[in-house]
């Protein structure tokens, strides 16, 4: 019973083949295109940019925006070439199962769950904020004791709980509302960009790296990991705040990953993933660097308001109605990124639970819905709690980790199924293997430790938890472990959820 068990990628592609169940073949490249992009944009953009700014770079928060890009279009090709290779659901889960062995796959499911579970509730955090600010914009007041930041934010309560109800009951439309809402969240950002260019003062942008200084935001358990390491005085801005910048807005990346785990309803998945997930990562790298340029200009990065940015600014120039468009773009769009990341979610629960390292019972489809309904109301309810009672604060610093650990893991594991399966068919290959992969994995582990102290104590608790789940339960219950073939008993297909795009 070793940890290092692997289930072999025919295995893999068997278990998705039950006739019954499996998934119809129907997106394609610009269909995860647009899917990459209405998961990518969301509170990244619109929330945390304007507090990365003010707090750790300053103007040259488009460099953090550059770095993170350049880390996570590494990871991306890592992705393109795994998804190409063994295209089924579950993401970078499924991937390690078959090369890196089970005990591997287990951290990094366990690792996506908190990237997915705790995005969507950052997400919802921004989407309260974001409505409450429409709201007031229109002239209707959010009681503060039940609003963003107070001990109970209601709205962001009720935004997952009404996704929770969608996503079990079976959103078939859901591919087309995402295009909708997309085009609507590419409008706004595209908006930003051009209306802003009018109101830019370039004194704001200098200086463009402001100076290095102590700051609240590298003081004690909050000091980047990288420099209490070095044993450098900790500091905010100049060259360590542009990483430090760069480690948090990486979240507003986070989302290229999901076009993965739609692997199973691609048409041409060698040839469509790649192009989905490499295309709306640049897409994305583009506007967010447009829209820095054109915040830090609009409004200098000291007065930046962490927490509506984009529409504030727009406030702080008088253009009031341009606010309230934007507060309003802002609240559907990410809507979708709650919504998806939730279907994430619910996909590698469901992905560990078919392996049975989960329950198998909790990942069971309804027969009239089709989606688990069990798993899909847990992680709701999970995420609900999560998002209205916590602090925003930290949250989004423990979706990175967790991201970061699962792409630093799928990065090594390249040049791994390289050498163990030279035989299988890559239509997608990483330039530059080893190497490339290599230098990925190494970008990753920077960037995390460049996420605060309390981050890394957070995570090694969640850690705790997850080695405590597999060596309690799942590895004396898993499929390999209790020598239940693949295709021997009834296997079930992922949940029909994207299937009537
Ligand atoms: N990238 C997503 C966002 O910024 C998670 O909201």
């Amino acid at each position: 019973m070793s940890v290092f068990r692997t289930k072999s990628i025919e295995q893999t592609l068997a278990a998705a083949e039950d006739e019954h169940h499996h998934l119809k073949k129907r997106l394609t490249a610009l269909d995860l295109t647009v899917f990459g992009i209405g998961v990518i944009i969301g509170a990244g953009i619109f929330t945390l940019t304007g507090r990365a700014a003010r707090d750790y770079a300053g103007p040259s928060i488009a460099l953090s925006f550059a770095i993170g890009a350049i880390v996570c279009g590494l990871a991306a090709l890592c992705y393109a070439e795994f998804a190409s290779t063994v295209p089924i659901s579950g993401s970078a889960y499924t991937f390690s199962y078959a090369t890196l062995g089970e005990l591997v796959a287990w951290i990094i499911g366990w690792d996506l769950l908190l990237e997915m579970m705790l995005g969507a509730s950052v997400v919802a955090q921004g989407w309260s904020q974001y409505f409450v600010t429409f709201l007031s914009q229109i002239g209707v007041t959010w009681p503060e004791s039940i609003g963003p930041g107070s001990h109970f934010d209601l709205a962001s309560f009720l935004l997952i709980a009404a996704l929770t109800a969608l996503i079990a009951y079976g959103i078939k439309e859901s591919m087309r509302v995402n295009l909708v809402l997309v085009g609507v969240k590419l409008f706004i950002v595209v908006f930003v960009i051009i209306a802003g260019l009018f109101y830019i003062n370039r004194d704001n942008w200098s200086p463009f790296i402001p100076p290095a200084a102590p700051g609240a935001a590298a003081e004690g358990l909050t000091t980047p990991l990288f420099q209490w390491v070095t044993g450098v005085t900790p500091s905010t801005f100049g060259v360590l705040g542009i990483m430090a910048g760069a480690a948090i807005v990486f979240f507003a990346y986070i989302g290229f990953d999901v076009v993965a785990t739609t692997a199973e309803e691609a048409k041409n998945p060698q040839r469509d993933l790649p192009i989905g997930i490499i295309g709306s990562l640049v897409v994305c790298t583009i506007l967010y660097m447009a829209v820095s340029f054109v915040i830090t200009g609009m409004v200098k990065y000291t007065e930046i308001d962490p927490k509506a940015a984009l529409a504030t600014a727009f406030l702080d120039v008088g253009q009031n109605g341009f606010a309230t468009l934007i507060s309003a773009g802002a609240v559907a769009g990410l809507t979708t990124v709650v919504m998806t990341l939730m279907i994430g979610g619910t996909r590698v629960t469901f992905a560990m639970s078919r392996d049975w390292l989960l329950p198998e019972k909790l990942g069971e489809t309804h027969p009239k819905t089709g989606t688990p309904i069990r798993l899909t109301v847990i992680i709701g309810v999970t995420c609900a709690l999560i998002a209205s009672l916590t602090p925003i604060g930290k949250l989004e610093e423990m979706v990175n980790i967790g991201t970061l650990s699962a792409f630093l893991l799928v990065s090594l594991a390249i040049p791994i199924l390289r050498k163990r399966r030279p035989d299988l068919k890559r239509s997608f290959k990483v330039p530059g293997s080893p190497v490339v992969p290599w230098l990925s994995a190494l970008l990753c582990f920077y960037l995390i430790l460049n996420l605060s102290i309390e981050t890394w104590l957070r995570f090694l608790v969640w850690m705790l938890i997850g080695f405590g789940i597999y060596f309690a339960y799942s590895r004396s219950h898993s499929r390999l472990a209790t020598g239940d073939e693949f295709g021997q008993t009834e296997q079930r297909g992922m949940p029909q959820m994207l299937d009537e795009g």
